[in-house]
């Protein structure tokens, strides 16, 4: 039987386009849209490179609700949707929210109508662990209550979830959101990454960028939290073990397996490491000396935060594979392939 055809919304992104590479090694069919704003087209090349396959590439924005019914007219036997596609920046969202309630929210409801009209009820929803805010007790687990996020972003996951919830709860649609904790590494190839354009705000692109020359130095943003050294605790697991997950849970609504319409899953791997413990692990395992510089807190950053995996784990059947220094390590090629190919960072 041939396999599913499914949608990725967001695919040319970090976590898109490693969930593409996962997919057609699976023998899925996968059809792409983008609207390139922090990403590029020739990732879809590097795909290929890795599957010998180059998945099929629509560029509009979810938000063009024409270009959105255009496609679903071109595009038939569609059997399920990831949704990838939002902006994910913590401060510009606080600068600006009006454009992250507008992109994020309008596009996923433009993008649930369409699925009605057109009959499609299998989805897979790029939540994150920023739902949980700061969590009274750690690890956190599916069941918490959600806190209200220190952002607007945060707000716009905690807000889809919800709508996800409402239509589910009326319809025939089956959703499976997935909370991702802090993606980071990449695909052991070297030949897929995170690649923002402009500065970074995320840690792990920060280091790398300031290990190879390309920023002067690392600021670590704290170090009077509650924990072990002082910096803040996360959760990082690697983004080839997300990508994995979200073929679980593309199999798990296909073949009908989910046990509720509307399913929530963490993702992470249940360890958390202070940002100070982050830099020595990826001193160790490069033999790299970072330039760094303790600074004051940053606004919206939570203390800390881990998953309680249990339930991933065991109803998912999905359980993180690869350690802190595997992520580090693949996080430090794909930076040193960057610059192999002198792509421009430094913005
Ligand atoms: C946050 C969200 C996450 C979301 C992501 C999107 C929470 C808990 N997490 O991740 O859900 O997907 O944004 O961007 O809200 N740091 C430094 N120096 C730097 C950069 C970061 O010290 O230059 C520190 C931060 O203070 C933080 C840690 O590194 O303690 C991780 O930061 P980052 O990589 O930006 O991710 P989060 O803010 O945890």
């Amino acid at each position: 039987m041939a396999k599913a055809k499914v949608v990725v919304t967001g695919g040319t992104g970090y976590i898109g386009s490693h969930t593409l590479v996962e997919l057609i090694e699976k023998g899925y069919e996968v059809v792409v849209i983008d609207n390139l704003n922090n990403s590029y087209a020739n990732t879809l090349q590097q795909v290929k490179e890795i599957t010998g396959k180059l998945p099929q590439f629509y560029c509009f924005d979810l938000c063009d609700k024409n270009a959105l019914s255009q496609f679903f007219e071109q595009e038939k036997n569609i059997d399920a949707i990831i949704h990838f596609a939002a902006l994910k920046a913590v401060g510009e969202s606080v600068d600006n929210p009006l454009l992250y309630y507008h992109n994020n929210i309008v596009s996923l409801i433009y993008l649930l109508e369409a699925m009605k009209v057109n009959q499609i009820n299998h989805l897979v929803f790029s939540s994150s662990c920023t739902v949980y805010g700061q969590p009274d007790k750690l690890p956190v687990s599916e069941n918490a209550p959600l806190k209200l996020p220190e952002s607007p972003y945060g707000k716009t996951k905690q807000i889809a979830e919800q709508i996800i919830a409402d239509v589910c709860f009326t319809s025939p649609l089956q959703v499976i959101s997935l909370r991702y904790f802090n993606p980071i590494g990449a695909h052991e190839s070297a030949l897929i990454g995170e690649f923002p354009i402009g500065a970074p705000n995320n840690l792990v692109p920060m280091i790398t960028q300031t290990a190879v020359g390309i920023r002067e130095k690392l600021l670590v943003f704290g170090s009077d939290y509650d924990t072990k050294d002082g910096s803040c605790v996360r959760d990082y697991i690697h983004v080839v073990d997300i990508a994995q997950a979200h073929v679980i849970a593309i199999e798990r609504l296909i073949q009908q397996k989910n046990k509720k319409n509307y399913e929530v899953f963490n993702l992470g791997t249940g360890h958390g490491y202070t940002v100070l413990e982050t830099i020595q692990t990826f001193e160790n395992v490069t033999g790299v000396k970072l330039n760094y510089e303790i600074t004051g807190r940053r606004s919206g950053d939570v203390e800390k935060v881990y998953a309680d995996t249990q339930w991933a784990n065991k109803e998912l059947g999905w359980k993180a594979q690869r350690n802190l220094d595997n992520m580090l390590q693949t996080a430090w090629n794909w930076q040193l392939k960057l610059n192999e190919l002198n792509m421009k960072q430094d913005d």
